[in-house]
């Protein structure tokens, strides 16, 4: 739990900084993310803590959509080994992406992509498709639907998007719950502090 003084908190063996830390007030200076890149955000810890109950094969391949400063594939690089890819539509969430990824001592690549510029050929070689609280304007439904839809045809075996519970993440849910029979489980932690959303969680069907 950070108190006013801390600048970066420790969390299922992660070092996160916050906003606070020299180090990310002077990446602030020059890069100002413009799509809410600007903090890691809570779902992420969602996504984090189904991989620490779940476990995962070590050395998946990972993208992380909407990744901004990829906390849950940093995780998912430094507890289970995977190969992580970051992609984003902004590129000013780079840089923070970068730092934490090296305080915590994994490498993580970088892609400069909206959600419809990733073609179903980049998504290849993908085991799992995550994002964590990435679908948060109406306008973004049909396109993480269609996104989504390409990259179980491209060979991703699990996609999980995990929310505090937007109505926009709710309508994407009705569509992958009647569609694909996909499972919404509630999570909820108490550490680092006290919070509660749900994963849309959709297996290929093949
Ligand atoms: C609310 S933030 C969440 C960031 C990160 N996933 C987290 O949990 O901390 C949303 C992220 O999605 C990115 N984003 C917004 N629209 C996007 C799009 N159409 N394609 C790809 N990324 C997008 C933003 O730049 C931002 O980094």
């Amino acid at each position: 739990m950070a108190n006013k003084y801390n600048t970066e908190i420790r969390a299922y063996g992660m070092r996160v900084l916050l906003s606070r830390h020299p180090e990310v007030r002077r990446l602030k200076r020059d890069n100002i993310p413009s799509s809410h890149g600007n903090k890691f955000w809570t779902s992420s810890w969602g996504l984090i803590d189904y991989f620490k109950r779940r476990g995962m094969k070590q050395g998946s391949r990972i993208m992380e959509v909407g990744c901004g400063w990829g906390l849950a594939g940093i995780y998912c690089a430094k507890k289970h080994g995977a190969v992580v890819t970051g992609v984003d539509i902004d590129p000013d969430v780079f840089p923070f992406l970068k730092l934490h990824a090296e305080v915590n001592k994994v490498e993580i690549a970088f892609m400069r992509k909206d959600f419809n510029g990733l073609t179903g050929r980049l998504l290849t070689n993908t085991d799992i498709l995550m994002g964590a609280d990435i679908c948060f304007w109406d306008g973004m439904v049909d396109q993480l639907r269609l996104l989504i839809r390409r990259a179980f045809r491209a060979g991703v075996k699990l996609v999980l998007i995990a929310d505090p519970v937007r109505s926009p993440f709710e309508e994407l849910c009705d569509y992958f719950v009647e569609k694909m029979d996909a499972e919404i489980p509630d999570w909820s932690i108490k550490r680092p502090r006290h919070i509660q959303g749900q994963i849309l969680k959709i297996t290929s069907p093949t």
